[in-house]
This record gives structure tokens, sequence and C-alpha cells, in this order.
């Protein structure tokens, strides 16, 4: 263990921790694990419809008649070529499920060191501090009135972000029929795969970027998406897409955008594929911008990727033009070839000086000769005398201004002769920026915040830029492709909301881990909110029109550079953890790998999930007598056991298993068993109060996480299930001055051991644990994150941001907590995440 650098006194300039909250923007309130309240039954499969009339004119299918929704691009398919690939389709039935708030983050990981780092120091000063730095924020996560917090998406609270684990698919139908974010949005960055190399978007591990061959990784849902999806290459691939455009589209305000990232390998078809959605006259842009590692095959090297960025109405889009710093000089575009020096003399640079412009001696101010004309005849022969001699506009010309307007600009000197014309002198230093364009060759300079935590993530630069380009603060945007969150941080960074989400639980836990270990600067807001937006720096631009009007030069705000706070530090304001509600149980009925696409245009699914995974788990398993939530009976002469099957994109909630135990008992069977690939929080507490309570015994049987992908070769049962393993904890009791409090301490946590097929408890410092969490109140129903504890040293210059002495063991993975009090609920929880990204939770009563 590192030792413990004794804290060196209160730091001189210490800084404020700030973060931004949404309260005054207002959400329905969604249900929490194990609630799950489903829309009618009639309601819970949508149909998607993708037709912007192609179908129509070549009679390949019709939408149902009545169809609420109406044809959403009003195209002429023999005017506006469309792009047709095996399985293309005009509409597709997707089920509407409500998602579900696991878990709320009230405070970040660098706040929780900050405190801790300060607390030390007034310690050794004598000073004493009350409370820790959140609590009034946590407390009012927590305490929202019980009887509203079942009333789910009828009562409203302030905005969260959103991290949800969950296909894209499902999840943007939900965000548009549960939570009401249809027309909402005001930017989506999409960056899928590229459509290429199926495998490579895939990241095994929490812990490192790179992944080993002979390590089948353990993310079911990732590798359920990749054989569901990617089946036939391209085609799949523009189905994939499409079907989630239309969905971006529906969520898009109209004054909103959308930006998809691809390689120039398949942009192309994305460009296509966008007309079709959004209609080809809503094409906004396509940026370019530089990659750092280019193909090294027989081709030549390509050294950029594409924003493909569309609006959802060109006419209402919301654009902020952003400024880089004008370039002058050799490389420079434009021709600020001459300078003034000090003693007012003028004249042209030479090849050497402009090589080297920016080491000009002090006091030379550089210009360009710009047009003083406009084209046009004036009404009246515009003759204008300068230094003796008469001027006229050229041929089919006029002055840019009026004739005062001209002497204006010759009294401050802004105005020459050259030949037979007269130009304008426009200084550098009139405007030293100029508007960006559609190549960004300079990114991923900074290198900030960039260090590479994902196989394949985008620079940070990238994002930020698009989203100051088409949002203002505390807008909406979403990003369905997470990765290691890079939309949410930079939405994060420059005060917009969020929500992101990804199918993969690896890519969901890098991201939380990014958030929390990152600290922002604090702008500065207009009125002390930041929908109220931000204060900018702003730059004067001097023009022709505001010299010859003698009017005040404008003064250009640069909305992506905010006014810094020095004396503030941000981090991460509060976000909640979700996934996806239970499925219903039709939608349960479609998954296991079947070996090879039946036909050409139809993808290999995963059929009968809920038969497979129960025929795996007892061969005699009979699906015939089962009912409600028990879905299968195994019978033998000795016992008859009830199975039910928690959902493949989900948790087993408490109700779940309180659902399947009612029906069992219903149809006379006193043994339970509930098969799951991930379970909620209290369901150990929900198994025992139920056994407890009658006859009946429970079982809680964790389903390997690679069951399915290894394409369901017959595998002895017990190798593929076993009983529910939790973290291992210590909870012991320190006395204090004041108030009884405790410390957890984690011991070890269950891991899967692929070689041997066996679950093994690993001790908690054997490199296994990614992160673990801890809620020093838990109230049964959502995690909330009071301490949490992971590794990140490699977080860049931490100590300098926050000018503090902070012991560099705080970086490390720490195995104790903090103590505290009992609080309320008199339970806590352990969440602990794996390096596969694997979620357990033990809760402990404390009473
Ligand atoms: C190219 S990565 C995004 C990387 C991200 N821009 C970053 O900077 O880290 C694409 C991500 O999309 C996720 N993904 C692929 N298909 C998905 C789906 N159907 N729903 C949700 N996420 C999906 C993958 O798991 C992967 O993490």
């Amino acid at each position: 263990m590192a030792k413990r650098s004794a804290p060196t006194g209160k730091p001189k300039t210490e800084k404020k921790i700030t973060r931004y909250t949404y309260d005054d923007i207002k959400e329905p309130r969604t249900p929490e694990t194990g609630h799950t309240p489903l829309l009618p039954a009639e309601e819970q499969m949508v149909t998607l419809p993708m037709d912007s009339g192609w179908s129509k004119a070549i009679h390949v299918g019709k939408l149902p008649e009545g169809d609420e929704r109406p044809v959403v691009v009003d195209m002429d398919p023999a005017a506006d070529p469309v792009l047709f690939w095996a399985g293309k389709r005009n509409r597709r039935e997707v089920p509407v499920l409500p998602l579900q708030r696991n878990e709320i983050v009230s405070e970040s990981r660098i706040a929780q060191i900050i405190e801790r780092a300060r607390r030390a120091a007034e310690e050794q000063s004598g000073a004493a501090r009350q409370g820790h730095l959140f609590a009034d924020l946590e407390k009012t996560l927590r305490e929202t009135d019980r009887k509203k917090r079942v009333e789910f998406y009828t009562h409203e609270e302030g905005w969260k972000n959103k991290l949800i684990c969950g296909d894209s698919l499902h999840v943007m139908e939900s965000l548009i029929h549960y939570e009401n974010l249809r027309g909402k949005v005001q930017m989506i960055y999409i960056d899928p795969p590229y459509g290429i190399k199926y495998d490579s978007n895939f990241q095994q591990r929490v812990d490192s970027t790179k992944n080993d061959e002979k390590d089948a990784a353990d993310d079911v849902l990732t590798i359920k998406a990749f054989r569901d999806t990617w089946a036939l290459g391209i085609h799949s691939y523009l189905s994939y897409l499409r079907e989630r455009l239309y969905l971006c589209r529906e969520l898009l305000t109209t004054s909103g955008s959308v930006l998809v990232q691809i390689n120039d390998d398949n942009v192309h078809l994305v460009r296509a594929l966008m007309d079709e959605v959004f209609g080809a006259g809503n094409h906004f842009a396509t940026v370019v911008f530089n990659k750092t590692t280019g193909f090294t095959d027989q081709r030549m090297s390509c050294v950029y990727d594409c924003l493909v960025w569309y609006a959802r109405d060109i006419e209402q889009i919301k654009y902020r033009q952003l400024y880089q710093p004008k370039a002058i000089g050799l490389e420079g575009s434009g021709n600020y070839r001459y300078a003034e020096l000090p003693d007012g003399t003028r004249r042209q640079l030479t090849d050497e000086e402009l090589e080297a412009i920016d080491r000009l001696p002090a006091g030379w101010r550089v210009f360009r000769l710009d047009n003083i004309m406009s084209q046009g005849e004036a009404k009246e022969p515009q003759p204008f005398e300068f230094e003796g001699k008469t001027y006229y506009p050229a041929a089919n010309s006029h002055w840019k201004t009026t004739v005062e307007g001209m002497r204006r600009l010759v009294e401050k000197g802004r105005v020459t002769a050259v030949g037979k014309r007269l130009y304008y002198i426009r200084f550098y230093d009139d405007f030293t920026v100029s508007p960006i364009n559609n190549m960004w060759n300079d990114m991923g300079r900074s290198g900030f915040g960039d260090a590479k935590i994902y196989s394949v993530q985008t620079h940070t630069e990238v994002v930020q830029r698009c989203i100051a380009m088409t949002t203002d603060p505390a807008d909406l945007v979403f990003d369905p492709t997470c990765g290691s969150g890079t939309t949410a941080f930079c939405a994060e960074r420059l005060g917009r909301r969020w929500i992101t989400c990804d199918t993969s639980r690896v890519a969901i836990n890098v991201a939380r881990q990014r958030l929390l270990s990152a600290t922002f600067e604090h702008y500065r807001t207009r009125n002390g909110k930041v929908s109220g937006n931000f204060l900018y720096k702003t730059v004067n631009r001097i023009t022709l029109k505001s010299l010859a009007y003698d009017l005040e030069p404008e003064k250009v705000e640069l909305v992506d550079q905010p006014e810094v706070d020095k004396d503030a530090i941000r981090v991460c304001g509060p976000f909640e953890v979700m996934s996806l509600g239970r499925y219903s149980v039709e939608d349960w009925k479609g998954y296991v790998v079947r070996e090879a696409p039946a036909a050409y245009g139809e993808p290999a699914k995963l059929e009968n999930y809920i038969e497979v995974i129960c025929r795996l788990y007892r061969k005699d398993a009979a699906i015939q007598g089962a009912s409600g939530l028990v879905h299968a009976v195994a019978e033998t002469e000795k016992e008859k056991i009830a199975i039910s099957v928690g959902p493949l994109s989900g948790r087993v909630t408490a109700k779940q298993i309180n659902d399947a135990v009612q029906d069992a008992l219903a149809s006379g069977i006193l043994e339970v068993h509930v098969l799951g690939w991930a379970f909620e929080a209290n369901v150990g507490e929900v198994k025992s109060a139920l056994e407890k309570r009658g006859k009946v015994k429970v079982e809680l049987i964790m389903i390997r996480p690679d069951t399915l992908a290894e394409g369901l070769k017959a595998t002895q049962p017990e190798m593929l299930f076993s009983p529910l393993a939790l973290p291992d904890i210590d909870v012991e009791t320190v006395k204090n001055d004041k108030e009884k409090q405790v410390r957890v301490t984690l011991k070890g946590v269950a891991l899967f051991d692929r070689k041997r097929r066996t679950t093994e408890y690993k001790q908690a410092d054997s490199g296994y644990v990614s992160a673990w969490y801890l809620d020093e109140d838990y109230d049964g129903d959502c995690f909330v994150d009071c301490q949490m504890f992971f590794d990140f040293k490699k977080t860049p210059n931490i100590k300098a941001a926050l000018k503090a002495e902070v012991d560099p063991e705080e970086f490390t993975l720490k195995l104790t907590s903090e103590p505290f009090p009992v609080r309320g609920y008199k339970r806590i929880a352990v969440k602990v995440v794996d390096v596969y990204g694997n979620e357990s939770v033990v809760v402990r009563d404390l009473s």
C-alpha cells in the first residue's frame, strides 16, 4: 500500500466545487427498479413506419390503412433515387418498454476526494467541517414524496441526465412513448459501428482497450447484438441504421440536428440513407475531420472521418457559428501580405516576414487590400476625390458606402489607391477570427480528457464542436451509441442535458467512471441558471460599415468559449443509470441463436428464448402447464419445480420473483427457481421474506454470461447455471464521539472462471474489481451512489486542477469505505462491478 502522505494544511487558493443541475426543467417521474407500469397491452407494440414514398411507387408494400403516423418525407421516387438492399422493409414492429431507474448518482468521485482532502486539512488546522459536500442534493434526490414515487409518469421531477443500458431501438421508443421526449431533443450524435469489420466495436474489459482473442468476452448483450444485427453485413447495417434514424427524426425538435460519424467506406451509403429519411433538402453539411490512424493496407491511407449532418427542418435549424483564429502568413489563406509599421509607413511583407508572421516586431499591424466596391450600377455617377485624384467605381459597380462614408474611411486611414483603383484596408486585428468551415484538421490536438479508455473513442473536440454548433446550454443532447460516453462527457462539460445508451455493460461502466472522475471548468451563467445561458468571450468586429457610419464595433460571442470562473472547479452533475424495464412475455419469446440465416434477407435470430433456457436448465422442463411468470415446470418423482426466466436485456426484479411465486402457489407448486442474467439489488431480501412467510422455497440462479454466446452447444446445465453469488463484504462499527458509525470493507467478488466454468470468489484486491459503490441508506428500490471507489490514477493532472494536496492513495481502488452514520432505512447496499462490466449487489440490514 502506498504510504499516506500527510496533508499539508489548507490549500492557499481553495476552489469552490460546483456542478450544474436542471431542477427548473421538468420531466415525468420514471419508475424505479421493481415497479414496472406497462402501457395498455395494445400499445406495447408500435409500428415504426419507414416509408418515404418509395414503397408506393414500386408496389413493395403499403402501410396499413389508417396508420396514424404519416408518411414521413414527401418524396417522389421517380425524382429522388433511394437505396435498396436485402431485407429493406417499409415498417417494423417494435416493443415499447418502460425505462427503469436502477441507480442515482448524486455526486462524483472527484468531489468526494476533494471533500476528504479538505476535511483532512481542516482537521489538521483544528477547524471542523459539518456534513458532506452534496448531502443536500442527495437528500432531495432520495426524499421525494413516497406517494408520488409510485405514481410514475403522472408526476414531474427535476431533470436528471440518463445513462441507459439497452438497445438503442428500444430505448428510443421508450423515450418517445414513456418519457414524453418526442420532439424534445435538440441534437443527436451517432457514432455507429462504421459498417466494416463488424466485431471491431467491442471491448471486453472496463479496464483495458485491448481485447484478448482467447478470452471469449462476457458481454452477452453485445454478442447478441452482433449475431443478431450484422448477419447480412452491409445490408443488415443499413436496416439497423435506417430504423434508428427514423426514430431520431421523431425525437428531434424542429430546430434540431442529427450528426452521424462515419468513415469514407460507407459515407456515400449513409448520405443516401439520410436523404431518404430526412429529405435531401435537409442536408446541412458534411464535415471531415482528421483522425490519428489511417489504414495501412494497399490503398492510399485515409486520414479523415466524416460527420454527415442533417437538420430536422433546414428552415428552422439552430446553428451557432463557431470561429477559429484567422490563419495568416504563408500557410494561411487570404491576402494579409501588407503591414503598417509603428511610424505609419505601409509596405508589402517579404516572404521571410510572411513565414514568421507570428513573430513580427511589436506594433506592426498586418492588413489586406479588400474591394471597396459592390456589384450593381449606381443610380448616379459617384466621383470620389482621393489624394488629389478623382476615382470612379468600376463598370457595373458602386462604392460600398456613401460618399460621406468614403470620407470617414479616408479619415481613418482605411483607403488606399493602387493603379486606377481604390481599395479598403482591412487590418487583421479588425476581426481576429474566421468562421469555421467543414474541414476540421486540428482535432485531437489538445488531448485533454482524451486518454484512450475505449477501443473506438471519438476525440472530445469533435463532439464538443458539434454540441456547441447545434445547441444552447441546457438543451438536450442524445447519443444512442454511448461507448466511453464522449457525448455525455462533452455535454456535461458544456452544460447541456444528456441521454446516452449502449447495449454493452462494459461501455456503460467505462462511461460512468469517466464521468465520475471528471473535472470541468465552471462557466459563468447569466442569471444563475444554466438554462439562462453562459457569459461568453467576445471579439470585436470592426467592419467597413462600422467605420463608415461611426458605429461601435460589433461584439461577436464565441459560444464555444464561455467565461471561466477561475475560483471554482466543477464536477459532473447528478445523473441516473437506467435500463429497459421488464420485457413483456411476448417479447421474451423471440430469442436464441439459430445457426445460419434460413433465407436470404432474414437475419439469424435468437428464437424461443424462454423455452431454450428452461430446457438447458432442466431437460425435462415442460412448457405446457406453465402460466404467468412460471415459464416451465420440471417434474420428477421427488420434486416439482416452477421455473421463471428473467429478461435478456434487464434484471430480474423483486416483482418478477413475487409474481412467479404467486403463480406457482396458485398451481400448487412449492419450489420456484428464478433464472436471470442480472438481479435487482434487493432480491436476496425478497427471497428470505417469501421463504419466511410460507412453505415455498425460492432459488435464484445466475445464467452464465456466455451461455448464448457459445451458440448453445450441448453443455452440462451445472456449467451454465449457478446459484446467485453476491459480493463479500464486512460491516464494522466505528466509535465516534458523537454518534455510532459504520464502515464497509469489500472483501471479495464472485467471478465466473471461464476455463473451469465455475464461480470463484476472488479477493477484492486481486484485480478483478473495476469499481464498487455504496448506498449508505438503501430504500429497497433505487440504489443511490453515496460512496464510490475505483482506480483512476491516469486522470490528467487532477492535483493541479484542484490546487489541493490530495493523498495519492485516493486514486487507487480503496477497499474500505469512509465511516458513515446509520440512517433511516437502517440498511445498506453495495454494488460491485467486475472488469467484464458485470454488476452484483448485496444488501445488508444494519438494525
Ligand atoms: C463506435 S462506438 C461509439 C464510441 C463513442 N463515440 C466513444 O467516443 O466512445 C459504438 C458503440 O455503439 C454501441 N452499439 C452498437 N449497437 C448498438 C445498439 N443497437 N444499441 C445501443 N448501442 C449500440 C456499441 O456497443 C459501441 O459501444
